[in-house]
């Protein structure tokens, strides 16, 4: 899979793509990522790529023309164009499952007071990472490419997404490491007991009563993988 962010600010990504998790799949070549300063496609006196809004009001509005030309650039027939965005759906684990099967992504970064109305005509999809406002859409490209990154074939073991929360519509079950007794709170017996039937079971049911307490909307099938 191919991820090409459109960003202003392209520093940002240095730490994301540099550590852990993402730097080896990077490594792996399960992902290639490309971080495009759309600054750069500007055909204007310094590059400029904001102005003033139509009919007054406070902030800079980004113009369509340096982030189209550069969609241009790059879009491909296999390319699905995602814009960062408020006003769009709520993203969630679903989501990510549904992105990880296309070959080649394209974040737009918005900043300032948003983007000119008319890049929607030049978008597939607007993501939004929930209900508040950020100072531009770098943290959500980073949230939606380390999201999608960790589902790719060989990059974490299958197994250990298969429980995650979200994943089959239920919140993941509760773990534990040593010590065994921990000031008083002590581990589950069941987990202790190396019988891997009744474990699966504990862990199930854990994962069923968790969901009912804390999301029931899950298990009512609004935001999990297979519904
Ligand atoms: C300050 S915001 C613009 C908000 C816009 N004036 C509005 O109220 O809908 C600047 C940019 O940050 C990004 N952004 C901010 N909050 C976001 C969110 N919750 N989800 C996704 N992107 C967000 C988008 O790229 C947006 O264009």
């Amino acid at each position: 899979m191919k991820i090409d962010i459109l960003t202003l600010f392209p520093e940002m990504f240095t730490g994301f793509l540099n550590e852990s998790i993402i730097k080896r799949a990077i490594e792996k070549k399960a992902v290639e990522i490309n971080i495009i300063d759309f600054r750069e496609y500007s055909l204007l006196n310094h590059h400029q790529v904001d102005d003033t809004p139509y009919g007054g009001g406070s902030g800079m509005v980004l113009m369509c023309e340096p982030v189209v030309r550069c969609l241009d650039a790059i879009k491909t027939p296999d390319s699905l164009v995602i814009l960062t965005c408020p006003q769009g759906k709520v993203y969630n684990e679903k989501k990510a499952h549904e992105l990880k099967k296309y070959k080649h992504l394209i974040i737009i970064c918005g900043h300032y007071e948003g983007y000119d109305e008319r890049i929607r005509e030049f978008v597939d999809l607007e993501i939004s990472l929930g209900d508040f406002i950020l100072t531009g859409g770098e943290i959500p490209a980073m949230a939606i490419t380390d999201s999608i990154v960790r589902l790719l074939p060989g990059v974490i073991k299958e197994d250990s997404w298969e429980y995650d929360s979200f994943t089959n519509n239920l919140l993941d079950y509760p773990t534990f490491t040593k010590p065994a007794d921990f000031r008083g709170l002590k581990v589950p017996e069941v987990l202790l007991s190396g019988d891997h039937k009744k474990i699966a079971e504990y862990r199930k049911n854990e994962q069923i009563k968790r969901t009912k307490e804390r999301r029931p909307d899950l298990l009512e099938g609004e935001n999990g993988k297979d519904n």
